[in-house]
């Protein structure tokens, strides 16, 4: 989603417009630009990748007190700097949220104009500039617009030689925020806070025009609105959590919307899907590496990679990999796995690989970041920024894309038909089903918040998913836990479990689900707590005191809707324990050391 800030007013825009686009960062982005009124002249300044890019490329002290700023999400076009906002044509320059569905047929009525981007909203700039120039009357266009343009935008809007802020919307958010140093445009709350909390809510259809002193906001038929103003009573850190309590509660719900962003990056036009993954069926032998979450979600991409890409995986911990010495196969792929893209012993693999010629594909969050720069190959994920130091919105849309691989390399060997891809669809309406009823989860919190150690039991990739499970609960509830392969449980661990363990089990490999089960059998015995998390039918209820049953989906995709209980159990044993959910003590969101 693109984020909006525009300032008019006494002081400086630069910094305000910059402050406001860091606070919209959660919305995610993968390039960032600005425009600002310099000594009457419209100054552009655009960067791909972070916010900071844009910051190093920018004098804050400029004597400019009327600009707009945005970071932009991919839609039209790849992120590159001719693709990024802000877009300047003629008298105008403007920034936009939303898709314009119509721009092809605008752009049959703009044959005097030289576009230069692949964007519907340079498209919207030029149509802006042509209306403008036959009208010469800037409130008359905003109320023309509606008829013109067919999609949805936010657009904030500088016209040469006029010192005011134009703003209009239709199906994308926009809020007018106001106060006694000048007034803003932004596409969310948080992104004034530091400023004001006194806003407008811009509703379908509304424009409004800004100037210093003053907002002016026009209803749908031209007439001036009398709407009230809102104030927003919370604190800056409450509108970034939109809500919830927490911000890995928060990300936690944000996975159906995210996983959707990520399938759809790679899915939704299956030509690209087919050119992006290309190469990828050459190689013989991949080794998959990463730290913590990570290389547990490695896990779980071998098990698909090897099922239906029937290619040989091997998955290793990155500060192990780098110190190890490995035989490599002649056409040998080395996938890193990072979120922050700055790990430290990830990075140490990567570029070690390098040196010794062996080709890399990194699977990143953030974008531009060392792994993503330095990687022979990227796929970004479009987790969008991830606050809370445990990892949860991330390592699902890393399942999501290593499953795409799988299914790639599926398709590419006549394992698979690509009416595979219809399951990725179906998983995002189900794991929106799975969150909007949390109560079973909930009472396992309550059952097990108060014990010393929870064990994770599964087989193959259930023991993968139980140990990121049991990594989660122990990073932000402090309660220990360990996760054991179900058959490994006889050789020395089964000692540990007496009489209101918690036994978590997850049995969603049907291959393998008999076996599980009697080794659920051995912990009952002992006289275990038995929880199960599952997709199978359990008929024995002497099995478990609590069952968290899953809709049977395919095995490529199956995994997100069991992790994300196990998130969920997590937070709520934290929360129970009244700990420091979002910043676990000890822990970094991005370690960079050794
Ligand atoms: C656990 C967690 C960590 C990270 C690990 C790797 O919740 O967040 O285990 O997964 O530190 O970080 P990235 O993915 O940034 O390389």
């Amino acid at each position: 989603m693109c984020g909006i800030v525009g300032y008019i007013g006494k002081d400086k825009c630069i910094p305000i417009i910059i402050n406001g686009l860091e606070a919209l960062e959660y919305r995610g982005y993968d390039s960032a630009g600005l425009a600002y009124v310099d000594k009457g002249k419209i100054i552009l300044k655009k960067e791909v990748g972070r916010i900071e890019n844009l910051k190093n490329n920018l004098d804050m002290n400029v004597e400019s007190y009327l600009g707009i700023g945005h970071t932009r999400w991919a839609t039209h076009g790849k992120p590159c700097q001719e693709n990024s906002h802000p877009h300047r044509v003629g008298n105008i320059t403007l920034v936009h949220n939303g898709i314009i569905e119509n721009y092809d047929e605008l752009k049959k009525e703009l044959i005097d104009y030289d576009l230069k981007s692949e964007t519907d909203t340079e498209v919207v700039a030029a149509y802006i500039d042509k209306l403008y120039k036959e009208t010469k009357d800037m409130l008359k266009v905003l109320q023309l617009l509606k008829k013109h343009l067919i999609g949805s935008y936010a657009l904030g809007i500088i016209v040469d030689g006029i010192n005011k802020l134009y703003a209009i919307r239709k199906d994308s958010p926009l809020i007018i925020g106001v106060s006694e140093a000048g007034n803003f445009i932004a596409s969310d709350v948080p992104a004034i806070l530091r400023y004001t909390n006194m806003y407008y809510l811009l509703l379908n259809d509304e424009y409004a025009v800004l100037d210093e002193d003053d907002v002016v906001i026009y209803d749908r038929d031209g007439s001036i609105s009398t709407k009230n103003i809102e104030i927003f009573e919370g604190s800056y850190e409450a509108a970034m959590k939109n809500g919830f309590d927490h911000f890995m509660l928060k990300e936690i719900y944000e996975q159906p919307k995210v996983i959707n962003d990520t399938i759809n990056e790679y899915i939704k036009d299956k030509k690209s899907f087919f050119a992006k993954m290309k190469g990828l069926e050459k190689y013989k032998a991949i080794d998959i590496v990463g730290c913590g979450s990570a290389y547990h979600v490695g896990l779980v991409g071998k098990s698909l990679i090897t099922e239906y890409g029937k290619v040989l995986v091997n998955v290793d911990i990155a500060s192990e990999y780098r110190y190890t010495n490995h035989i490599y196969s002649k056409k040998h792929l080395i996938i890193l796995i990072s979120q922050s893209g700055e790990t430290a012993d990830t990075l140490a693999v990567l570029r070690k690989a390098k040196k010794e010629n062996i080709d890399t594909l990194a699977i990143v969050n953030v974008v531009g970041s060392s792994i993503a720069r330095e990687a022979d190959k990227v796929l970004y994920i479009k987790a969008g920024p991830e606050i809370a130091v445990a990892t949860t919105k991330a390592y699902t849309c890393q399942l999501m894309l290593l499953s795409l691989i799988a299914a790639y390399l599926g398709v590419k060997n006549g394992n698979l038909d690509d009416s595979i891809f219809e399951e990725y669809h179906n998983i995002v309406r189900l794991l929106d089903d799975s969150l909007k009823d949390t109560k079973d989860i909930q009472k396992v919190a309550k059952m097990i918040w108060q014990n010393k150690d929870v064990f994770y039991l599964g087989r193959k990739v259930d023991y993968a998913l139980a140990m990121e499970a049991s990594l989660k609960l122990k990073e932000v509830s402090y309660l220990h836990s360990e996760a054991y392969a179900a058959g490994e449980l006889k050789h020395g661990t089964i000692s540990l479990i007496e009489k209101n363990t918690p036994v978590i089990s997850i049995v969603t490999d049907d291959s393998i689900r008999s076996k599980t089960l009697s080794n659920i059998k051995e912990v009952c015995a002992r006289g275990a707590l038995s929880i199960i998390i599952t997709n199978q039918d359990i008929s024995d209820n002497e099995m478990y005191t609590e069952l968290i049953r899953l809709p049977k989906v395919s095995k490529l995709v199956e995994s997100v809707l069991v992790i994300v209980k196990c998130q969920l159990l997590a937070y709520y044993v934290a929360k129970l324990n009244g700990c420091d959910i979002d910043k676990p003590r000890n822990l970094a969101k991005s370690v960079t050391v050794e």
